[in-house]
């Protein structure tokens, strides 16, 4: 989800709507405003994008409110609808809230309200939080105070932005969830992320957790949760025109990190209507053996993919790299369906595993981004990513468009032959939908893996470590340190340590345990154990706290399906390699001796 807020002397719709659009990655099935006019709160709701939004506002347009707040919404708690969309507000709509995040103890604040004699009309978590506000100004009289606490009863994560009909201000706050305050001349703004922001102004104050932002037309208080003053520190970024290609966001590569909730949908929204089902299903007519060949990144995508096809197909999966498979023995042959993976769609290799392929009678398929490449022409059937450009030389959001397409299609074939039945492919659309919200909270998590970057920035290597599926997600980890922080960074399956690696084990080792995979949790434990004892410290990434007690950091991954673990899993490896980097002042979209597009053998 994505805040926006707006307090100065312009039309605040104009750049709240504005605001909501450059936000509009963060979740897009229902936007709202909310403004101060004529001593009241007008609010405007709309389910789906933006721009029905837009369409709605301009319709009712009143004139020139100065003071409004915004919201585009990725339903977490409540499906949606205009009735759950933000903002939310009070039964005598004379206050209003956006909240990005999750109240975890809302039911028990609901119950509270209701004995009080409140009612409730939405399903949302975020509506305790104005209620709650609401009983406590009609106890005290005192907006402020009762904003105070109302938030110490709140648990959970939150940026939440608050108007009210008492008064010309904007309330906020936030915990585990980004919130920034940008200040202009006589103008103050408010957004999750400072491309909302970028076209007003340069100098921005980002918010900590617990801090509390109190805006008017001439001025920003900042204080603690019991009101005492904290003198803000106003970062002014110099912005370029490139960096404002990059939409605020000091490299690439963290841009189209932060575009994966977007690209989900967009992959979500392409291959969830199974359209291509018949060309698929023709394709793998007399299939006795599937190839996915890919380089780099493209080639782990390949991977995840493949550990499906061998569990529900009864054809011979095989994974190579292109460089490999293009001097290879392999037994390609006119019942072979040669699967290539490319983001460029012009790496040297791949192109020249698939014309190897073609040469030897192999049916082929090409899972490209880029539209009209060599690759994508040259195969029999393309089906693209729909990523868009991806710019800075690591690979990130390439992955996830491919593992995400490739994962629709496999599902739809295995539900389409009855090799799954009905309730698995339902568990499988219906976790790929709630995706982007995921990925968007993942995101949102940003300080803390900068937190644990920074405590171990004197890691002379890492070791990532999984099993089965967990075990393709390390290669990826791996690379992308490797990549852009240059640190050496070994990938193993868990059992294999003891054959070797464990004697390159010492304290200034980082181990990155994956561990998503319930049948195997006790196996893990013994291999963060061994570690351990070796004097390695671990970060454990899984979706379970079983293993938190013999780990020392821990990143958790939303419950979801489990072919979709690899996307989840590989978000975070990202921002760790990208939060290393940072830390090594690496050169992060362009790091040392690579490429882009390896057009060359
Ligand atoms: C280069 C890039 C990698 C990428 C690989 C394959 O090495 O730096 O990020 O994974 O090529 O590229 P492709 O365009 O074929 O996916």
């Amino acid at each position: 989800c994505g805040i926006i807020g707006y307090c100065g002397k312009k039309n605040s719709i104009d750049i709240l709507i504005d605001g909501l659009k450059a936000l509009e990655y963060r979740g897009y099935d229902s936007a709202g405003i909310s403004y101060l006019h004529a001593g009241g709160v007008v609010t405007h709701k709309k389910k789906g994008r933006v721009e029905n939004l837009a369409e709605e506002v301009e319709k009712n347009r009143k004139c020139c409110p100065v003071i409004g707040i915004g919201h585009t919404r990725w339903a977490t708690h409540g499906v949606p609808s205009s009735e759950n969309s933000h903002p939310l507000f009070n039964r005598e709509e004379t206050m209003s809230v956006v909240h990005n995040g999750i109240i975890e103890n809302y039911q028990e604040i609901k119950v509270y309200l209701k004995n009080k004699g409140y009612q409730f009309l939405s399903e949302t978590d975020t509506e305790v939080i104005v209620q709650l506000l609401d009983y406590y100004h009609k106890k005290t009289s005192d907006l402020l105070f009762s904003f105070y606490l109302t938030v110490s009863a709140l648990k959970g994560s939150y940026a939440i932005a608050v108007i009210s009909s008492d008064t010309n201000k904007i309330l906020a706050t936030r915990k585990d969830s980004p919130l920034i305050v940008g200040v202009g001349n006589e103008e103050f703004f408010l957004a999750s992320d400072k491309s909302a922001m970028i076209k007003y102004t340069n100098r921005f104050i980002y918010l900590n957790d617990g801090e509390f932002a109190i805006i008017d037309q001439q001025n920003v208080v900042i204080t603690d949760g019991l009101g005492q003053s904290i003198k803000p520190e106003v970062v002014k970024e110099e912005l370029t025109l490139e960096e404002i290609q990059k939409n605020g966001f000091p490299h690439f590569m963290l841009k189209e990190i932060y575009e994966q909730p977007k690209i989900i949908q967009t992959v979500t929204n392409n291959y969830l209507n199974g359209n291509s089902a018949s060309e698929l299903k023709e394709l793998f007519k007399d299939i006795n053996r599937v190839y996915f060949i890919g380089c780099g990144t493209a080639y782990y995508a390949g991977l995840a993919a493949g550990a499906l096809m061998e569990k529900y197909f009864p054809q011979e999966v095989k994974n190579m790299v292109a460089s490999e498979f293009r001097y290879s023995e392999a037994k390609v042959d006119e019942h072979s369906l040669v699967i290539v993976i490319s983001q460029s769609g012009e790496t040297a290799d791949t192109l020249a595993a698939l014309r190897l392929a073609k040469k030897r009678g192999a049916k082929t398929i090409g899972i490209i981004n880029v539209l009209g490449s060599t690759i994508a022409r040259e195969v029999d059937k393309v089906f693209y990513t729909l990523t868009g450009p991806e710019i800075a030389v690591a690979s990130t959001k390439a992955y996830t468009g491919q593992v995400l397409t490739l994962l629709y299609l496999l599902h739809y074939l295995a539900h389409l032959e009855s090799r799954i039945g009905e309730e698995k492919y339902r568990a499988f659309i219906n976790a790929a939908q709630q995706l982007p919200g995921q990925v968007t909270m993942m995101l949102d998590a940003i300080s803390k893996v900068e937190d644990i970057a920074k405590k171990y920035q004197a890691v002379t290597h890492f070791f990532f470590i999984g099993r089965q599926l967990d075990y393709y997600s390390t290669l990826e980890g791996a690379l992308k340190l490797k990549e852009i922080a240059y640190i050496p960074s070994e990938s193993y399956p868990a059992g294999e340590l003891k054959h070797g690696p464990l004697a390159m084990i010492d304290e200034k080792t980082l181990v990155v345990a994956l561990a998503n995979n319930d049948n195997l949790m006790m196996k893990m434990e013994s291999n963060i154990r061994e570690v351990k004892s070796r004097g390695a410290k671990v970060l454990l990434i899984s979706t379970s706290r079983q293993l938190t007690e013999v780990s020392d950091d821990f990143l958790q991954i939303p419950e979801t399906e489990e072919y979709l673990i690899p996307i989840l899993v590989n978000v975070y490896q990202q921002l760790l390699a990208y939060q290393m980097a940072k830390l090594l002042s690496r050169d992060i979209d362009k790091p040392r001796n690579l490429a882009k597009s390896v057009t060359v053998e």
